[in-house]
């Protein structure tokens, strides 16, 4: 790891983002800025610091932002305005958000530890996902259908798409700002009404959010956003009768708590959660391509994505060469401050999930791994920890099985397809998976073999708001990007009209 002599060649902190955490960050219910007697702290990981605070939501705070997204759809306003003007809407959001990048990058660097850089892609993203939500409101239509048992010039039938009404919207710390838009932009574009709940650990840039979608033209009650934590806030918001579905991203244990909750009101809901991704690089693949890929991915927001490529899988003879690039590539990441455009991971979002990391790789230890690089915490305040690279594990170890959610990776040989095909398979997890070989009938056998949501052969990590993302098994319900997501966002009713008068079947 080479660790950065800061402050020489940090990004100054707008003053416009200075001024902006002087006061407690409000909510935003109705079109309007809510406060509240109780708030909470907001912490830079980066220095552990206190660096502002926004107000909490309690229970009655969530049910005030429930009973705006409620009205405001019932009111007919939102839900029946032409697709056309909701799509210029989203468009003006869109560029609105476009000119705020820096700000919004500053934002999430402070509060969540994303790498400076890597934010400001991430906000350019946001602005395509708002993009292409502008361009398919036109396109969530129904279907005619001729009925199969009825004559069809005596009945007219018809399926209607119609919103859902109020979406309850639970997002991670991870990427505070995309993970937000991925989730607004398909209400947006959908008709629905939102209450969005960021991550108690980083609750700003959706804050900001959603007052940009205000100032760009959004109605009132359309994105409500309330702050707090997962327990109180997330749990009452689930708990809502008046909420008709719930989108979560987050861990699988979450996942499954929101399940029963929501399940007390059969409220449906729709889940992205962790993973275990295998990486499987074939004998035959660009070495050089394949560990700088691996490196890249799996350090990416120090390892703090739901697709990391946590367990690498490599063809025997190539195997000890790619853990030595790879290492050789752990030692080029940039660890440091997210304020300087060279840091290519920051630290991780808290002590709690540095100590979580670090417990894992401890017991990877203990249970006969080998340390190829990293393993410690970086010094100094910040909860950093050092891009770490495990071999010797076995399948049964726990590192192999549970989400670490850090800058860890473990890397085991391998013979046969078959045999790879069984190993990454051997998990709970189903989120995605990476290919890299030039060997077509291998490829195309793991592409169908492999259970996961996503597979990216010689490339990893190509997200698109055309391309469904979810996960297979406990990696989640339902797709949350593409047409797919339209179908979660959405329900059908069927019409059948007779034709002539009081005809009946
Ligand atoms: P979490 O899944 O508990 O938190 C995600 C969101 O869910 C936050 O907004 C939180 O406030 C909310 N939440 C928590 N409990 C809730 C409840 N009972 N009802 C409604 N909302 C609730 O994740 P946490 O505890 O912050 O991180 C723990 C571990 O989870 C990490 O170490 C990592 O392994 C995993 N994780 C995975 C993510 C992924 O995208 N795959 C994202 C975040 C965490
Ligand atoms: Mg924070």
């Amino acid at each position: 790891m080479t660790a950065l002599q800061t402050g020489d060649r940090l990004v100054s902190v707008e003053p416009d983002v200075i001024d902006w955490l002087k006061m407690p960050r409000p909510m935003i219910i109705d079109g309007e800025q809510v406060g509240s007697d109780r708030s909470l702290d907001v912490e830079d990981p980066a220095t552990g610091r206190r660096i502002g605070s926004v107000a909490l939501a309690g229970p009655e705070l969530v049910q005030r932002a429930v009973a705006a997204a409620r009205a405001t759809f019932d009111d007919g306003g939102w839900r029946w305005m032409s697709s056309a003007a909701r799509s210029r809407l989203i468009l003006a959001a869109a560029s609105l958000i476009d000119r705020h990048t820096e700000e919004l990058a500053q934002l999430d660097a402070l509060d969540g530890g994303v790498p400076i850089e890597y934010g400001r892609a991430s906000i350019a993203e946001a602005v395509l996902t708002l993009e292409y939500a502008a361009g398919i409101t036109a396109r969530i239509t129904g279907q005619t259908v001729a009925p199969a048992n009825h004559r069809g010039d005596l009945f007219q039938a018809q399926v209607i798409r119609e919103p859902l009404g109020v979406v309850a919207q639970i997002v991670p710390w991870n990427l505070p700002f995309g993970m937000a838009v991925e989730k607004v932009a398909l209400g947006l574009a959908t008709a629905n009404t939102m209450v969005l709940k960021p991550a108690e650990q980083t609750p700003l840039s959706a804050l900001r959010l959603g007052e940009l979608l205000l100032e760009a033209g959004i109605p009132p009650g359309v994105v409500n956003v309330v702050s707090g934590f997962g327990a109180e806030t997330g749990d009452a918001l689930v708990r809502d009768p008046r909420v008709n579905k719930v989108s979560f991203t987050g861990s699988t244990v979450t996942g499954k708590a929101i399940v029963v909750a929501a399940s007390a009101n059969l409220t449906p809901v729709s889940l992205e959660l962790g993973g275990k991704s295998p990486f499987i690089v074939l004998g035959d693949a660009d070495l050089d391509e394949a560990a700088s890929a691996a490196a890249e991915n799996i350090f990416t927001l120090s390892g703090q994505a739901c697709t990391a490529p946590s367990r690498m899988f490599v063809q025997h003879q190539a195997h000890d060469e790619f853990v030595e690039r790879l290492s050789a590539a752990a030692g080029r990441v940039v660890v440091g401050s997210p304020l300087d455009p060279r840091t290519t991971a920051g630290p991780l979002v808290s002590e709690v999930q540095r100590r979580r990391v670090a417990r894992y790789v401890d017991g990877a230890l203990e249970d006969g791994a080998t340390l190829a690089c990293g393993g410690a915490p970086g010094e100094g305040a910040g909860y950093y920890y050092a891009p770490t690279v495990l071999t010797d594990t076995t399948p049964r170890m726990t590192i192999n099985r549970e989400e670490v959610f850090g800058p860890v990776v473990t890397v085991t040989p391998f013979d046969t397809v078959d045999e790879v095909i069984a190993l990454a398979n051997d998990t709970s997890y189903g989120l995605a998976a990476g290919v890299w070989t030039n060997d077509l009938a291998a490829s195309q056998r793991l592409v169908r073999e492999l259970q996961a949501g996503s597979v990216w052969v010689n490339t990893y990590n190509l997200f698109d708001p055309a391309l469904p993302f979810g996960g297979y098994k406990q990696s989640g319900w339902g797709r949350e990007t593409g047409m797919a997501a339209v179908e979660l966002y959405t329900q059908t009713k069927t019409v059948a009209a007779a034709t002539t008068e009081r005809t009946s079947p």
